[in-house]
Formats: C-alpha cells, sequence, structure tokens
C-alpha cells in the first residue's frame, strides 16, 4: 500500500498535531488516577518521583515514538519492522497493541463511570435520588455496559472520520475547553471550607513513603498518562510532517500532560477534604485515604450534593470535563489497532475502527459486569506492560535502528540538533538511562514480591 502523507491522512497543522498528542495523553491518567495515587503515596513525594521519570524516562522515549513513526510512516508493528529486521521488533508492536487493546476494555468502562455520572448528578437534582443512585452505582453491570458501548460508539466515530477531520478537529475543539472548566472548579472548590487541609496533603512531601511499590507505580503512571510504551506515539507521528521539530513537540505534549495532571490535583484532593469537612467518611480505617480507584466517583459527587444549586452545575460540568478527556485518550488507543489493520492488512478505516472497535466493545461488557478485573487489566497492561513496551523501543531504537539513525529523522526539523547537547544527552537516555532505570524498578519489584 502507497503510504505518501496524502493517502494515509497527516496533521493539518503543528499545533494539530500537540492537541491531539496532548488529548491522548491528557485523560482519566491524570484527573482520575494521578490524584488518587498522589493521595496513596503520601502526597508530594509521589509527584517528585513522578516528574523525575515523565522527564528523564517519558520524554526521552517520546521522541523515540514519535521519530520511528515519522520515518516509517507506519502504525507501531510495520514501524519498529521497518527500522529492524530483528524478531524483537514485530514483537514489541504487537506488545504495544495487546496493551492498548487491553487498557481501552477498562478505560471504556472507567470512561462510562463518568458519563453515567452526568445522569447522576442531573437526577439527583431534579429530586429523583433512585435514579440517581442507579446512574451512580459503579458495580451496576448493565449500566456499565450501555455507557461503555456508547462512548465506544462515539469513539468509533470520531476514528472513522479520519485524522485531520477526525481527531484533530474533536480535540482542538476540546482541549481549550477542559482546560477552562478546570481552572473555573478550582478556584471554585479553593473557596470552600477545607481546602486548605487538602492543600497541605498536596505539596508537604513525606519522603519516608517511598519504596519499591511507590517507583513502579510513579513510573507506570507516567507511561500511561504519557500514553506511552504502546505505540501510540509511533502512530500519531505517523502522521507528522518533515518540517515539524519532534523535540520541541514531545516537550510541549509532556509539559501540557503533566501540567494538568497537577492541576487536577488542586482540584481533587481539596475536594476529598471540603467533602470530609461536610461529614464524608475519606479516611479508611488505618488513616489512610480511602480506595483510590473510586475515589473520585465516590467522594466528589457527596461534595457536589451538598452544595445546594450550583452543585448540579458543578457536577456535571466536572463529568463533563472528565468524560471529554477520556475520549481524546480512548481516540487515540483505538487508532493504534485500526491503524495496524489499514497498513498491514490493507482493510478500510471505517471496516477497521468498526471491526476491531466491536471486539473491544465485547471485552467492555465483560469488564462492566467484573469491574474487579479493572485492577487486575491494569497491573498488568499499564502498569507492568506500559514501561515494558518502552524498554523494548527504547532497545529497538537505540541499537538496532541505532540512535544515530534516530537523529537523522528527528533532525528533520530540528536541524539544529546535531551539533547541540540534545544529541548527545538524548542518545544516552535512549540506551543507557531508559533501560536501566526500567529494568532496575522491575526487578526491585520483583525482589520486593519474593522477599
Ligand atoms: N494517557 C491517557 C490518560 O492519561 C490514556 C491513554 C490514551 C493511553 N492513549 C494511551 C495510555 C496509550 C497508554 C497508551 O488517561
Amino acid at each position: 500500500m502507497v503510504t505518501t502523507e496524502q493517502s494515509r491522512g497527516s496533521w493539518n497543522s503543528k499545533l494539530g498535531f500537540i492537541l491531539a498528542a496532548a488529548g491522548s495523553a491528557v485523560g482519566l491518567g491524570n484527573i482520575w488516577a494521578f490524584p488518587s495515587k498522589v493521595a496513596d503515596n503520601g502526597g508530594a513525594a509521589f509527584i517528585v518521583v513522578y516528574l523525575i521519570c515523565c522527564f528523564i524516562i517519558g520524554l526521552p522515549v517520546m521522541v523515540a515514538e514519535l521519530s520511528v513513526g515519522r520515518y516509517s510512516r507506519k502504525n507501531p508493528v510495520g514501524a519498529l519492522k521497518s527500522v529492524s529486521k530483528h524478531w524483537i521488533a514485530p514483537v514489541t508492536g504487537a506488545w504495544g497493541i495487546l496493551c492498548g487493546v487491553m487498557i481501552l476494555s477498562f478505560y471504556l468502562v472507567v470512561a462510562g463511570w463518568t458519563t453515567g455520572y452526568i445522569f447522576e448528578e442531573i437526577f439527583y437534582f431534579a429530586g429523583f435520588p433512585e435514579i440517581a443512585s442507579w446512574f451512580g452505582a459503579l458495580d451496576n453491570g448493565l449500566k456499565n455496559a450501555i455507557f461503555s458501548v456508547l462512548f465506544m460508539l462515539t469513539t468509533i466515530s470520531v476514528i472513522t472520520g479520519g485524522v485531520s477531520n477526525g481527531i484533530e478537529k474533536a480535540t482542538k475543539f476540546m482541549m481549550p475547553v477542559l482546560i477552562a472548566i478546570l481552572v473555573i472548579m478550582i478556584v471554585y472548590v479553593l473557596t470552600l471550607e477545607g481546602s486548605g487541609d487538602g492543600l497541605r496533603v498536596y505539596l508537604q512531601p513525606d519522603f519516608s513513603m517511598i519504596n519499591a511499590d511507590l517507583v513502579l507505580s510513579a513510573m507506570g503512571q507516567a507511561f500511561f498518562s504519557l500514553s506511552l510504551g504502546m505505540g501510540a506515539l509511533i502512530t500519531y507521528g505517523s502522521y507528522i510532517s518533515k518540517k515539524q521539530n519532534l523535540v520541541e513537540s514531545a516537550t510541549y505534549v509532556t509539559l501540557s500532560d503533566v501540567g494538568i495532571a497537577f492541576l487536577a490535583g488542586f482540584l481533587i484532593i481539596p475536594a476529598m477534604y471540603v467533602a470530609q469537612a461536610s461529614g464524608v467518611e475519606i479516611m479508611d480505617a488505618d488513616g489512610n485515604l480511602a480506595a483510590s480507584t473510586t475515589l473520585v466517583f465516590n467522594v466528589l459527587p457527596e461534595m457536589f450534593h451538598n452544595m445546594g444549586v450550583g452543585g448540579v452545575l458543578a457536577g456535571v460540568m466536572f463529568f463533563l470535563l472528565l468524560g471529554m478527556a477520556a475520549l481524546t485518550s480512548t481516540i487515540s488507543l483505538l487508532e493504534v489497532p485500526v491503524s495496524y489493520a489499514i497498513d498491514e492488512h490493507n482493510i478500510s478505516r471505517k471496516k477497521a475502527a468498526w471491526g476491531i472497535g466491536g471486539a473491544i466493545m465485547l471485552l467492555a461488557v465483560i469488564v462492566s459486569f467484573n469491574i474487579n478485573l479493572i485492577g487486575v487489566l491494569d497491573l498488568i497492561f499499564s502498569t507492568v506492560g506500559l514501561p515494558l513496551g518502552g524498554l523494548m523501543i527504547s532497545l529497538v531504537v537505540g541499537y538496532l535502528w541505532t540512535s544515530n539513525e534516530a537523529i537523522q529523522e528527528i533532525s528533520s526539523g530540528f536541524p539544529g540538533i546535531k551539533d547541540s547537547w540534545i544529541a548527545p544527552l538524548w542518545t544516552i537516555a535512549i540506551k543507557v538511562i531508559c533501560p536501566i532505570i526500567i529494568g532496575l524498578v522491575f526487578i526491585t519489584t520483583l525482589y520486593s514480591l519474593f522477599f
């Protein structure tokens, strides 16, 4: 199949790619997972480790993914195959696609919880508490299935629109709206009683909490939040123009992802303490913050309910925001297997989106009725799976394709890189630092499991 820029699809503008990639990065990972992991892991101590992971490992891997993608103009399997004949190359791509499919199958359920809560808020304030709690029940399998299927149908309809018309248009509109809603909500929450306690927990580090578990969790979170390790950015990179500066764009994407996660913390953690001030139980028996996965969904609605009429507006806005952030992420998760089917099996975009999307929808229905699977799938395919994918990508790019070839590709759009300090620094990062740190974290985690 001919894969010129025209026939394959491409971003319309530099900003178009940055927004789409930031849209992929910013999602439930930032607003749902990040604040709860911070709360679970000693507040600011987690943030410090997380930031190190994002900039020392995440950013170099992101540049690596973008460069392979743009060089080959292919999906992760095709892209890695085209830079190396070694068997590990297509295996890395295939592992990535598997991780993406499995992540999407539970991500849809959480995204479905989010959209369900839009209705929960509306019915609660309309004076129908029973209907409201049906929409809000996290273990309501039927409701979960309906909402995750609806979410997938929305995702598929954007994907069938293609790259610039579908993905780029949708994210260009949604990203700015999202930031605006987030800021308004923070300003509001910080005026409420109890928010000061939350701020203290969020910003005061307790470094004694740092251990192997925390580091694995922070690293997994960095990969998940930046959408790295499974080839989403190989795929998005394959639509970038040769004139674009990959290092600069990757830096913008990383900064906006980290920035929005950090912002979301200013909303969620103070909000939890506002909820506590109004009588909601947020600590468990051991004095730790209550279960992280349900935090946003159990604590925040309570706060909205206690806010009076303003609460309906805030509640609907918040869950709408979370839903939008999730949509720009499910789009990128589905685009990866779809681009694989288009490139490698000559299937039309429409057929691929419906066929693969439909299959993942079935998986999501299974997860809908068994929400305990979410934690298991998250552990295998994101916390472990993504850094593992990132490790393999850095080895394939650094040693098999070689970092010199990659820098040659990056220099298109950034001719100065060859003579700047960025080239040697990135080379060391991708060949030495990333593989060693990821490997070490895995070994320490395994060790702490058994001893
Ligand atoms: N980054 C998204 C979030 O934070 C999730 C996501 C989208 C993702 N695409 C991905 C995670 C690709 C890993 C790989 O919610």
